[in-house]
């Protein structure tokens, strides 16, 4: 009898976000309300192509000649728009020689090329808040990095002075984990105050921090969003930075990021630039096209970047209304000061529990919320149920 070669091969555990998903469609609930999605969705809780990508993708079907290749690190108009506007036209034009970008598969992506260049050259550990995105273990960790944690969070709000004086004890060039914005799953960012103690504080002890930006102009505007990293550009440090497109221009499934890798000269950063697209050469080769194409198109020309900014704001606009409703319905005004989508309420494993089985109300068991589940047509459902939990 054929004995297959995987035979062995061991089940690895479900993705927890991927699973609530699954069992929310099986549910046949009608009142059913999904508080655990991982993207943004609008006040019919549908989650539509942008009008100023639409746009872009009927000017790219009349104006594309060809499919050929990208090169290694990406479309070169790509990579400089993103470039603009994730440090600011003019920090961009002054530190551009000191910046390498690389056009990669969203932000996931993002970290994993730079965990594996980092890997490589560094070794690590890398350390991560706790709590954070659940994926970072797992990429990080499929890099072959160490991962360690730092405390981030505590009793319903970010903890400025344990994250800084455990981070003053790390070894010099430790990697450590931003979120530039949005913090996720908290939704508690540093205050700019502390954002500047916490440069600071990198320079003193020579941390190298790699910025997570997955929700720039989702927490409170596009410039006040990347404010953190740019100060940290401006204070001379060496970084790295993960961008994604997946919420902000509504690109989920064309996978649509950029890395960024910060060294202290031009001459290092054209050896960082040959090591990493190295790395990408013999991993997927070069990065795909269309979504690329149409971000700098958006970006880049003036009508369609102004009809963006107007949708994001949009957007922004709609995270605020939930969250604000729902820490008023609650009574629960640190959730109110919370940025972008996410956030916790406090609830237990075993309230999570009792309202998905009770109430068809469900969000991962960590009690993470997104809200842009609610609407005004099931937010009174929720509240009630919270209250009764
Ligand atoms: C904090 C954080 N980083 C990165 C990502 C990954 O984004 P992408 O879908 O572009 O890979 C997400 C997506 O949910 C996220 O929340």
């Amino acid at each position: 009898m054929y004995m297959s070669l995987f035979e062995k091969v061991p089940l690895a555990p479900p993705d927890p976000i991927l699973g609530l998903t699954h069992a929310f469609l099986q549910d046949k609930r009608k009142g059913k309300v999904n508080l655990g999605v991982g993207l943004y969705k609008d006040e019919q809780l549908k989650t539509p192509i942008l009008q100023a990508v639409k746009k872009a993708e009927a000017q790219l079907l009349q104006t594309e000649k060809s499919k050929e290749y990208l090169p290694i690190d990406g479309d070169g108009v790509y990579l400089e728009e993103t470039g603009a506007l994730v440090f600011g036209k003019t920090l961009w034009s002054q530190e551009r020689k000191r910046i390498a970008p690389f056009q990669t598969l969203g932000g996931t992506g993002a970290l994993k090329v730079g965990a594996t260049f980092l890997q490589e050259e560094l070794k690590g550990p890398v350390w991560l808040p706790t709590p954070t995105w659940p994926n970072h273990r797992g990429v990080f960790t499929s890099a072959h990095l160490k991962v360690e944690a730092y405390p981030y969070y505590d009793s319903s709000r970010f903890d400025f002075e344990k994250m800084g004086s455990f981070l003053q004890k790390l070894p010099p060039k430790s990697i450590v984990l931003l979120h530039a914005c949005c913090h996720n799953p908290t939704g508690c960012d540093p205050t700019e105050e502390e954002w500047k103690k916490l440069g600071a504080l990198f320079c003193k002890y020579q941390l190298i921090p790699f910025f997570d930006l997955a929700y720039q102009g989702l927490g409170e505007g596009l410039e006040e969003d990347a404010a953190p990293l740019r100060h940290f550009l401006t204070s001379g440090l060496e970084m790295l930075v993960a961008v994604s497109h997946s919420k902000n221009l509504s690109l989920y499934a064309e996978r649509v990021g950029v890395l960024f890798v910060v060294s202290a000269s031009e001459a290092i950063k054209t050896a960082v630039v040959s090591r990493i697209k190295q790395l990408i050469r013999t991993n997927y080769s070069n990065p795909p096209l269309h979504g690329a194409k149409v971000a700098a198109l958006v970006l880049g020309d003036k009508n369609l970047r102004k009809l963006w900014e107007e949708e994001l704001f949009t957007m922004k606009n709609r995270l605020v209304e939930m969250r604000t409703l729902l820490a008023k319905r609650l009574s629960h005004p640190s959730f109110q000061q919370g940025k972008g989508m996410f956030g916790f309420l406090g609830l237990s494993p075993s309230q999570v529990a009792r309202l998905m089985t009770e109430y068809g109300i469900y969000m991962p068991s960590d009690g993470r919320i997104n809200v842009c589940g609610l609407n005004a047509n099931n937010v009174d459902y929720v509240v009630d149920a919270i209250n009764h939990v």
